[in-house]
């Protein structure tokens, strides 16, 4: 599929999605949000795909938020929808998607930047990057997930201190926050995100889908994460991804997983 604000550039198991508006530091206007979900869909249909990296074109950022100049005269009800709209269509369906997503941070991630960064499965940084929600000083607050996300990343009362600051932390900072798992060069920043999906490729994608979802229970309200998990546990019995992982260690060969 061609698209006018992304690229989809798929590589063997992997997809790297690259929000792709450098002018406007990527920032995310409707058409880019409606983009990524389309990418997302048929990623997701797509079997020769396991995994995806979320990262921005050029040198400068990763994305620099929502499209401010799009909501500007926007009203409660539009404010509402927008909120809502976003949070289903995009970041949610990121943070549910049963393939890994990994963002690599490759400069300013604020505002709906850090949203997405937010709603992928794990993040690594350049060293250049740097990470806020600053919708406070536009007299809004974080709408596609910031305000649970962040606390959940990072806890409560450092949260609270970002959002209300609206100030920005470097990466060395999000490294000891923990909002990121690595640092690099800007230059190593792919290789890393590319080598740590070659890493995951080799286990079970099914197994992975299946962890996701019960990591995640743990911020569902009414839903056991623990029932979660010993219900997926009891699900990857029946794939065949089992027979093949048990298998192969019990014949002391490497799993070759049919992703089923
Ligand atoms: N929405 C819309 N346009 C944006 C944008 C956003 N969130 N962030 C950057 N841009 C646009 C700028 O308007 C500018 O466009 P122009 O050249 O047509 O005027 C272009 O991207 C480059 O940005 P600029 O501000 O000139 O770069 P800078 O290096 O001086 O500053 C930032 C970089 C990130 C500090 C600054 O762009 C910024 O504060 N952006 C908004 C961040 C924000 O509040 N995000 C949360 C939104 S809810």
């Amino acid at each position: 599929m061609k698209f006018e604000n992304i690229l989809v550039e798929k590589n063997d198991f992997k997809a790297v999605v690259t929000i792709n508006r450098p002018s406007k530091l990527n920032a995310l206007n409707k058409s880019t949000l409606s983009e990524i979900n389309q990418a997302f869909a048929e990623i997701e249909s797509d079997q020769n795909i396991k995994i995806v990296i979320l990262t921005g074109s050029g040198e400068k950022a990763f994305v620099a938020g929502a499209d401010i100049s799009e909501f500007a005269d926007f009203d409660v009800q539009e404010g509402q929808s927008l909120a809502a709209q976003g949070q289903q269509m995009v970041f949610d369906r990121i943070a549910n998607f049963k393939k890994p997503v990994i963002a690599a941070i490759n400069g300013f991630a604020l505002g709906g930047g850090l949203e997405l960064a937010m709603a992928a499965h794990f993040r690594i940084a350049s060293d250049n990057a740097k990470m806020g929600l600053p919708e406070t000083s536009l007299g809004v607050i974080p709408g596609y997930g910031g305000t649970q996300r962040l606390s959940q990343l990072i806890g409560k009362g450092r949260a609270m201190e970002m959002i209300m600051t609206a100030g920005m932390i470097d990466a060395k900072t999000a490294h000891s926050y923990g909002l990121v798992n690595h640092v690099t060069s800007p230059e190593e920043l792919l290789d890393l995100a590319n080598s740590l999906a070659d890493k995951i490729a080799k286990n079970s994608i099914v197994a992975i889908g299946f962890a996701i979802e019960a990591i995640n229970a743990n911020d569902e309200d009414g839903i056991n994460g623990f029932e979660k998990e010993i219900e997926n546990f009891g699900k990857s019995f029946g794939t065949e991804d089992f027979k093949e992982g048990t298998s192969a260690f019990l014949e002391k060969r490497k799993a070759n997983f049919p992703n089923r």
